[in-house]
């Protein structure tokens, strides 16, 4: 894999500059900041036309590089925050704790694995999943104050634990950052999807964007990676590293 940005080496757009980036190093590269205010980052996968997805699924966007950086990003966050939708369609399943991040999440204070955090206001979910009944910390469902009484009892019997961050059905994204921070999850990672995006960036609460742009082309019709209301004002961001490997970039940009 190619660093193209920063630039730490004149050679770096030739075969020379190829490397094998450890786990470490990529660990490294993805740190989160320093600091006790919470840091939101996005993980998503673009094709070049700006499919998020193709047949409801990432998968035909993604690759074996974008999946190993995918894990990365999940072994350094406190908190994966996802939107139902993406957990219906994707199967989502809880995370893995895995040997290689243990050392370095017990030094930054972290459990073992991070938590799910699951964003919807019907709760029509499958609780008898494993993402609800096996994970190593429980699940977080995030939702409104007027969500169904008894679809939080069924979460809750399954194990969930619902956290309301909003007053009427819905989350208010911006609160959702704060719930998740005030249980010292401060290190978020949003996996999406779209729908879900689209709100925090509204919201003006995503930090960081660590975008995949996927060497396809997919034409129709899919989402793109964010989506909902536009905001008035397009937010600026500045890229802070450039990655590449097989054709797949790896960017990540900073809101300004
Ligand atoms: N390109 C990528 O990197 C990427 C990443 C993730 C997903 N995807 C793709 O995106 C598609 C799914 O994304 P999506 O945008 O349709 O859905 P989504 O954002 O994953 O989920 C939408 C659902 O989340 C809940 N939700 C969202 N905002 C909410 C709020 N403010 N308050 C309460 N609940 C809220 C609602 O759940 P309820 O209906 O339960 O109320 C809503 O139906 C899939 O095809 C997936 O493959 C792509």
């Amino acid at each position: 894999m190619r660093q193209l940005f920063p630039v730490t080496d004149m050679t770096a757009f030739s075969a020379a500059s190829d490397r094998e980036w450890s786990l470490d190093a990529l660990a490294d590269a993805y740190a989160y900041p320093e600091g006790d205010a919470p840091w939101l980052r996005a993980n998503m996968v673009s094709s070049l036309d700006g499919a998020g997805q193709h047949e409801g699924r990432s998968q035909p966007l993604s690759s074996e590089t974008d999946m190993r950086i995918f894990g990365i990003l999940r072994g350094l966050a406190d908190v994966v925050v996802v939107g139902a939708e993406t957990v219906r369609l994707e199967g989502y399943r809880p995370a893995r704790a895995r040997e290689a991040f243990a050392d370095r999440r017990a030094a930054a204070g972290q459990g073992p694995a991070p938590v799910l955090a699951v964003v919807s206001a019907s709760l029509n979910l499958d609780f008898s999943l494993p993402l609800f009944t096996e994970p190593l910390v429980p699940t977080l469902i995030l939702t409104g104050a007027a969500a169904p009484a008894e679809r939080v009892a069924v979460a809750r019997e399954a194990g969930a634990e619902v956290l309301i961050a909003g007053d009427g059905a819905g989350v208010d994204p911006a609160r959702a950052v704060a719930v998740l921070a005030a249980r010292g999850l401060r290190r978020q990672l949003t996996e999406g999807g779209p729908r879900l995006l689209g709100q925090f960036v509204a919201a003006g609460v995503l930090d960081e964007l660590c975008l995949t742009i996927s060497p396809t082309m997919t034409a129709g019709d899919a989402q793109r990676i964010a989506g909902g209301p536009a905001v008035a004002v397009p937010t600026r961001f500045q890229v802070a590293s450039l990655l590449e490997q097989d054709g797949f970039l790896f960017t990540r940009y900073r809101r300004i």
